[in-house]
């Protein structure tokens, strides 16, 4: 069987609304549905779902696609997987299907990996690994924890892994372009070897740990390449999503040695940056994961710091952000060996919020003895109080800071007030100064575009359209125009029936395509046609064919020297004129 067939089944039997809206909010403007787009930065609900046309669109960053395209993107997922996720859904079983897997060119990169998993997890289990399972039972990860997380070994000798891959026909520039070699030799020696993976769980990258005691170069990473970039990544992050978008919380930890830990305390909805610093693109993907975030950092001053700074970039995308601070010197997988899960669970439970956080740590620099520094600390307080909306929880800290300072409630309420103004006039000049979007050059919509566009949307969902096309009725004006209508043709003598959302799986990698499917789609035409507005639009196009062909012989005229044959051509620009006459 057919897999478009079975594709097409279960697409049709979604309802893109009720998919979008399980993963962000929609409310209903007309026929269409608008929510904020998850596909970049946003707070205005620029994303259009249309119900009638099961296809989304952003207005802003030009995302689109139906209700695979959507799961692909928000998921991180193959076309594959994302047809798994709404077969699930629907209930259609999909065991038997084939379905052609595009081969991308980092398949061999991806195959080269699991076979260095595999080896290092193969030295795991060797006679050569006493030593690490030592020092790894001394951290309390025991056999059945080296299992689950695949932890792996290198070993100290003769580059064996580079031996290995080359023997199984792998050349060293490969090798040596993935990280795992350095010309022909290994990079990795005597290290305990944690598996790091992309956001699809593929194993893309080692972490290893040395273990002999010395804290110098205590990790090494793989070096960036074209599958790996570790400001790209979070660990255990294809592991974590369902559990977080259950809790509807994620828990951001700095390594995976925490990561690990907290998993092992019964904690799922977590991931870990590798590092303190957090980039733009793992805020993104942390954003995307959930808006409720939990910085649980090493109790440290570099950590205690990076919640403040990481908090602050989180906060700017939108999440609301709460701070778990540890004791000093020890990180979640210190804290959770020292004190045990339940109390662990009990702190993430009890995390503070941001500004209460930001409140805690301007305290810890100011001399109590210093009236000038505490006026100071008060002052930092009542600014960040300030941008606090909960209008309860400011009266809470102001009534601390009366009672701490001995200083009257009122004085602190009115500096209050007037930075709570100072706050609004600054949003206003920030809203007014908004610059305008600088106008995209798009193509001149007039009405030959809209004639163009309006039938290929219509040869999409009316068979009269389709018909006229077929025979020969309809001649749209660029090529690209003709390619997708000839693709829509083809597909509705193949299948039997077309719909806007199958069509966009169909052209799947045909990215010329698409554009223009997009455009198509972006005029957001009705459904219903009357057989006098088809005629109008053909018409028109016609009209555009004979003006372009009057261009054509103008040009050639032009050019022209002999008497005779620019007296034929002027006759032909006469009789073309006169077909035009006739046509308007
Ligand atoms: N890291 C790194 N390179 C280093 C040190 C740290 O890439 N030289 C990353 C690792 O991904 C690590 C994370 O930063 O997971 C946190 O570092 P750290 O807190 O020092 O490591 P721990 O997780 O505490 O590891 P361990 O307990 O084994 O010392
Ligand atoms: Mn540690």
């Amino acid at each position: 069987m057919d897999n478009t067939n079975i594709i097409n089944e279960i697409r049709s039997k979604v309802d893109i609304v009720d998919i979008i809206s399980s993963y962000l909010p929609l409310t209903q403007r007309g026929k269409n549905y608008f929510g904020v787009c998850p596909f970049h930065d946003d707070t205005n609900p620029s994303m259009s779902v249309s119900r009638e046309k099961q296809i989304y669109r952003c207005f802003s960053c030009g995302a689109s696609g139906n209700v695979f395209q959507f799961i692909i993107d928000y998921e991180h997922v193959s076309f594959r997987e994302a047809l798994c996720i709404l077969a699930q859904k629907t209930g259609i079983a999909i065991n038997g299907i084939r379905l052609v897997k595009k081969k991308s060119k980092y398949d061999k990169f991806y195959e080269i990996y699991e076979l260095a998993h595999k080896y290092y997890q193969n030295n795991m289990s060797s006679s050569y690994a006493k030593k690490a399972k030592e020092y790894l039972n001394n951290r309390n990860i025991d056999e059945e924890m080296i299992k689950k997380y695949k932890i792996g070994l290198s070993l100290d000798k003769n580059n064996h892994l580079t031996q290995l891959l080359i023997s199984k026909g792998y050349d060293l520039n490969t090798l040596n372009a993935i990280g795992l070699t350095n010309y022909d030799k290994d990079v990795y020696t005597n290290r305990i070897m944690f598996p790091l993976y992309d956001l699809n769980g593929r194993v893309v990258a080692f972490s290893g740990r040395r273990y002999d005691g010395i804290k110098e170069n205590k990790y090494v990473n793989t070096k960036g390449t074209e599958i790996f970039q570790k400001g790209e990544t979070l660990y255990n992050y294809h592991l974590a999503r369902e559990f977080v978008r259950s809790k509807n919380q994620v828990i951001v930890m700095e390594g995976f040695m925490a990561v690990i830990r907290t998993k092992e305390a019964g904690i799922e909805n977590v991931v870990g940056l590798m590092g303190t610093a957090m980039t733009k693109e793992q805020a993104n993907l942390i954003k995307r994961l959930s808006e409720h975030v939990i910085l649980c950092l090493d109790g440290d001053e570099p950590g205690r710091k990076a919640c403040l700074d990481n908090g602050n970039e989180l906060e700017k995308l939108g999440c609301q952000v709460s701070i778990v601070e540890l004791d000093n010197g020890l990180d979640p997988d210190d804290y959770i060996l020292k004190y045990g899960s339940e109390s662990f669970q009990n702190l993430i439970n009890n995390s503070i919020t941001l500004s209460d956080y930001r409140i805690k740590r301007l305290k810890k620099n100011i001399n109590l003895n210093s009236d000038l520094e505490k006026t100071e600390y008060i002052h930092s307080v009542l600014v960040e109080t300030s941008k606090i909306e909960d209008e309860i929880h400011r009266e809470f800290i102001l009534k601390k800071l009366a009672k701490e300072f001995e200083i009257g409630y009122n004085t602190l309420e009115k500096r209050l007030l007037s930075l709570m103004k100072e706050n609004n006039q600054e949003e206003k000049k920030k809203v007014e100064n908004i610059p305008l979007k600088p106008e995209i050059p798009t193509i001149k919509k007039d009405k030959y575009y809209l004639a163009t566009y309006a039938l290929l949307y219509y040869m999409l969902v009316d068979k009269k359209c389709l018909n006229y096309y077929e025979e020969g009725k309809i001649h749209f004006p660029k090529e690209e125009e003709r390619f997708l209508a000839s693709e829509i043709s083809y597909y509705y003598q193949k299948y039997g029936m077309i719909t806007p959302a199958d069509f966009y799986t169909y052209l799947n990698d045909k990215e010329e395509l698409l554009k223009v499917l997009d455009r198509v789609l972006e005029l957001d035409f009705d459904q219903e046609v009357t057989e006098k507005e088809l005629l109008d639009n053909i018409k028109v196009l016609q009209e555009y064919q004979i003006q372009q062909e009057i261009k054509k012989q103008e040009k050639k005229l032009k050019e022209e020297t002999d008497i005779m044959k620019q007296a034929e051509i002027a006759l032909k620009i006469k009789e073309l004129n006169m077909r035009l006459k006739e046509s308007l």
